[in-house]
């Protein structure tokens, strides 16, 4: 089964994205690793998400699903040893969150995922969580995890990662003495604000050129209320689908707006876009708000590098705006993008040239030059969500259609996407 999304009326609506995919996973590994009940409201029930439902509840918390979206987590205050595999799916951030949080307790893990998964680095997390006192018998998945008694550690990032910076963290929590994470740039903070959300005290300074997290090993977590908002990642979808469809106006609610998480509205409101904010508050210690995108003639820019934390998971969707801009974005010092649940560089810059765009790929970028955009392609997504998401919308705004293979994996982070853009008044349809 294919997805093939056509050229479409006037979008127009009024939507709701779903829950944060980073939220959602950090609600139930730090529920799962405090003493008592949390509650979470808006939880993310994506394919992800599940998979670390299913992990923490293996590591012996309570998961309880008590109407759609509204679950129970009962923690025990650490984790225990779980009798099979913790298979993370397609999840980035579930398994290398979940290796941190497991490496302070004394139990021996399996971890595993998907074939994306698999071939994804996690050295980078290994290697300072090694630092601490864990043990691993390979460098990619599957791998046997030995945790236990855990040092602290002086960290000092290499790769602009929350993932990263999120693992030594949680595993900082049972370490001994006071674990730092210096980062050059500055990733979501989400880890920082939810454990303190859960009574760790975490300190947060400029150091230097960069900043640096500190948090004293040991600390209790106790069980509490977690308001998940809307993800800035997904709700990009309906609004670069406003923004390129001629006539719309597309209105996604209670988007969250960490600053950490807008380099994309930043880089839109660059290029031209009509992107207003409205009914800003705040919601689960976040910043959220109300955003409207209408259609928009864009004009290229270029993003600056140092941008890339705050958007990494956006690229694909603006490459997709940007295919219909007046001249050239250019986007560098995105290395990231090639190991993320594909590389997700090479399939952009494939998928554009076969809808007839002019892309220029460098190692670590790319350039694309925007106008009127043909279609016409069917484009593999190597399974990864928003390959498929992103093409669909620009199939949407092409001339001709556009046809996306294995458009299951879509649910990972956005369950329920096909039918929230139509009812936007999409012409997104099943194909063989
Ligand atoms: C995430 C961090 C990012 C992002 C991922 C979610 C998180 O990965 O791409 O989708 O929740 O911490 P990196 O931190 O590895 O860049």
């Amino acid at each position: 089964m294919k997805l093939t999304a056509r050229p479409s009326p006037p979008l127009a609506g009024v939507v709701r994205a779903p829950g944060d995919k980073s939220i959602s996973h950090r609600a139930l590994i730090i529920g799962a690793m405090a003493t008592g009940v949390t509650e979470i409201d808006g939880l993310l029930e994506g394919d992800d998400i599940l998979a670390t439902a299913r992990a923490v509840e293996a590591f012996g918390a309570t998961v309880e699903r008590l109407g759609a979206g509204r679950w129970r987590v009962t923690g025990q205050g650490g984790f225990r040893q779980p009798a099979g595999v913790i298979d993370c799916g397609n999840a980035g951030t579930g398994v290398r969150l979940l290796m941190g949080a497991a490496a302070g307790y004394p139990i021996t893990v399996t971890f595993d995922g998907d074939a994306s998964l698999r071939k994804r680095p996690m050295g980078r997390v290994m290697d300072p969580l090694r630092d601490m006192g864990a043990g691993f018998d390979a460098d990619r998945l599957p791998v046997v995890q030995t945790g236990g008694t855990l040092a602290a550690l002086d960290h000092i990032q290499t790769v602009a990662s929350a993932q990263v910076k999120s693992a030594i963290l949680l595993a900082g929590v049972n370490a001994t003495g006071v674990t730092s994470v210096i980062e050059p740039v500055r990733s979501r903070d989400h880890s920082e604000r939810m454990l303190r959300a859960f009574g760790a005290e975490v300190a947060v300074e400029a150091s230097g050129t960069g900043w640096q997290i500190r948090l004293q090993g040991g600390q209790a977590l106790t069980g509490t209320a977690v308001d998940v908002p809307g993800d800035p990642s997904s709700a990009a979808f309906p609004l670069a689908a406003g923004l390129m469809v001629p006539g719309s106006t597309v209105t996604v609610e209670g988007v969250m707006l960490n600053p950490l998480r807008t380099g994309l509205f930043e880089t839109w409101i660059e290029m031209g876009a009509d992107l207003t904010i409205s009914n800003r508050r705040l919601a689960g210690g976040e910043a959220v708000g109300d955003l409207t995108a209408r259609h928009s003639s864009l004009t290229g820019v270029v993003v600056p590098p140092e941008r890339a934390a705050a958007m990494i998971d956006e690229y694909p969707i603006l490459a997709a705006t940007a295919a219909l801009a007046e001249g050239r974005t250019v986007m560098r010092g995105i290395g990231e993008m090639r190991v993320k649940e594909s590389d997700r560089i090479a399939l952009m810059a494939a998928g554009l040239a076969a809808c007839g765009v002019t892309v220029e790929e460098e190692p670590e970028g790319f350039t694309v030059t925007g106008g009127p955009v043909r279609g016409g392609a069917t484009v593999t997504t190597h399974g990864d969500h928003r390959i498929a998401m992103s093409h669909l919308v620009l199939g949407l705004a092409a001339a001709e259609p556009v046809t996306v293979d294995e458009p299951g994996m879509i649910a990972t982070s956005f369950p329920g996407f096909v039918e929230l853009m139509r009812g936007l008044g999409a012409d997104i349809a099943t194909t063989e």
